[in-house]
């Protein structure tokens, strides 16, 4: 029989509610031989890794987005030829799930990372120490400031979005700290000659969505955390990222099972 996905989405599953997470994880560890969890609570995710037998892939959790870093340093390494002296800077809420990721799988390589944001949007001490852990290892510098002034080093401005999932009441707190770090042209501008921009995705760089309206009726901005002007300019490399997410999946994939 040849291999084949199986979606259980909120409604097919508990870990919790009924039947406990360790044996949820037991019974799909029968039934599967990998399992990827994209949900909000990174606890969960550990259970299944601790508990299901077979490999587990951490695709997004309140905490990490690891999966997403190496579509990242894929595109990067693309694009420039190499990963090792380049600076990453992650702009906006800089304790997010992604800003974390990108930081650990960036300093890992070589890469290294400032993250601007703004005090309330920092990453925490225990991401600061393993951040710096992995730093110390690989010999790249990491740098956190709320000022817009080293920028000039920079090669690859990244963000994200500013309310991140389970985040939804927070748009008018995140809007008030965050709309001075809004990704566009002048920020750019400040860069590396030859800079690249990159986003997870999705991003509210328009109002083609029925989230980005909604704000816009609510707050005014038709733009958040990156201008459309810079989303579509020759700098943007979002949809070359994006399609790394499918190669670089299956490369993990495949690692697992020479891993374990
Ligand atoms: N920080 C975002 C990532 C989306 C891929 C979120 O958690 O919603």
């Amino acid at each position: 029989m040849g291999a084949h996905p199986e979606y259980l989405g909120q409604s097919d599953i508990q870990f919790g509610k009924k039947e406990s997470l360790e044996d949820t994880a037991k019974v799909l560890g029968r039934m599967f031989d990998g399992i990827e969890y994209r949900g909000s609570n990174h606890a969960v995710v550990e259970g299944l890794a601790k508990h299901a037998g077979v490999p587990v892939w951490n695709g997004l959790t309140d905490k990490w987005h690891p999966t997403q870093m190496f579509a990242d340093l894929l595109t990067m390494k693309e694009h420039f030829g190499y990963l090792k002296g380049l600076t990453v800077c992650f702009v906006g809420d800089g304790r997010n799930n992604v800003a974390n990721s990108l930081t650990i799988g960036c300093l890992k390589v070589g890469i290294n990372v400032m993250i601007l944001a703004p005090k309330k949007l920092q990453p925490d001490v225990e991401l600061t120490e393993l951040a710096q852990q992995c730093a110390k290892k690989s010999g790249a510098s990491y740098f956190i400031t709320e000022e817009q002034s080293a920028l000039n080093t920079v090669d690859v401005v990244y963000t994200d979005v500013w309310v991140s999932m389970g985040e939804e009441s927070l748009y008018e707190e995140r809007i008030t700290l965050l709309h001075k770090y809004q990704v566009n042209q002048t920020l750019m501008d400040k860069t590396g000659k030859n800079s690249i921009f990159l986003h997870c995705l999705p991003a509210f760089h328009d109002l083609e969505t029925t989230v980005a309206q909604k704000i816009q009726r609510q707050y005014g901005l038709s733009e958040l955390e990156v201008s459309d002007e810079v989303f579509r300019s020759e700098a943007s490399l979002v949809y070359d990222q994006a399609e790394n997410r499918l190669h670089t999946i299956k490369a993990i994939m495949v690692a697992s099972y020479y891993t374990i």
